[in-house]
């Protein structure tokens, strides 16, 4: 089962007017000058800047995504954002049960999967982010870790075409620090039996399974030609328009 290689970028709380275009330009212009490229790149700035970005890139095939989604359409929840909403301003995928949000904000895997469906409900791709925490590697926990994350964020409606699911190991987050490259694939490929559990072995194997933590320009084209990593959601590089489109040429 062939599976296009997705390169997504997390901007995280990050960029201004003013250099969130020109880098969301600069990527799209990389892509131009490629022409044709193996691989889909997505890129998902903070909320201020979804709009802008998104009219800056009409015309190319990057595609926009939000960090993050309610888990209702509308209402009364200040300061929220909804999928629907999302959708309206030219988005096409948003990161649900981000780490970051899971520790920040308390969000647990009922919670992911509430967003996830409402997402997909109005048309959104997802990407699902799971991960254990360091704890939870010292104690050989990752393992059990991803499982129930995956029974208990993934919809038991995801398709290859709405769900990407994202391995994203909370401690290799930030820190230059990144799993083994034998540790990165045995992971995946359980998460992959594990959808195949819930959603049937023709739907796992067509489903992106994306690494994050610490990816780079030279760590990538590794990670990125393990057999069930089938892209990369990177972070601070994402920042950089050399280091991210270094990332995606890395690509097997
Ligand atoms: P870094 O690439 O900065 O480690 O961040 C990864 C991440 O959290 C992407 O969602």
């Amino acid at each position: 089962m062939s599976r296009r290689t997705l390169i997504a970028g997390n901007w995280k709380m990050n960029g201004m007017s003013f250099d969130g275009i020109a880098l969301a330009k600069g990527v799209a212009n990389k892509i131009k000058a490629a022409g044709d490229t193996s691989f889909d790149m997505l890129i998902c700035p903070p909320y201020t800047l979804i709009s802008s970005v998104a009219a800056a890139l009409s015309g190319s095939p990057l595609s926009v995504g939000a960090q993050d989604c309610h888990t209702e359409e509308n209402g009364p929840h200040t300061g929220d954002i909804s999928a629907s909403m999302l959708k309206d301003i030219g988005c096409s995928f948003v990161i649900v049960g981000h780490s970051e949000r899971r520790s920040n904000y308390g969000e647990n895997d009922a919670k992911v999967l509430s967003k996830a469906k409402i997402a997909n409900s109005v048309g959104l791709n997802t990407v699902i982010c799971i991960g254990e925490t360091e704890t939870e590697r010292d104690s050989s926990e990752t393992i059990n870790v991803v499982k129930a994350q995956i029974l208990g964020s993934v919809p038991d409606s995801a398709t290859a075409k709405n769900t990407v699911v994202a391995y994203e190991p909370v401690w290799a987050i930030g820190t230059g620090r990144t799993p083994t490259n034998d540790e990165v694939q045995k992971v995946h490929a359980v998460i992959r039996s594990q959808l195949a559990l819930k959603l049937g072995a023709d739907t796992a194997n067509s489903i992106r399974l994306l690494y994050g933590g610490s990816m780079n320009p030279e760590n990538a084209k590794e990670l990125l030609s393990l057999p069930d990593v089938d892209g990369g959601l990177i972070g601070g590089a994402s920042l950089r328009v050399n280091d991210f489109w270094a990332i995606g040429e890395g690509c097997p």
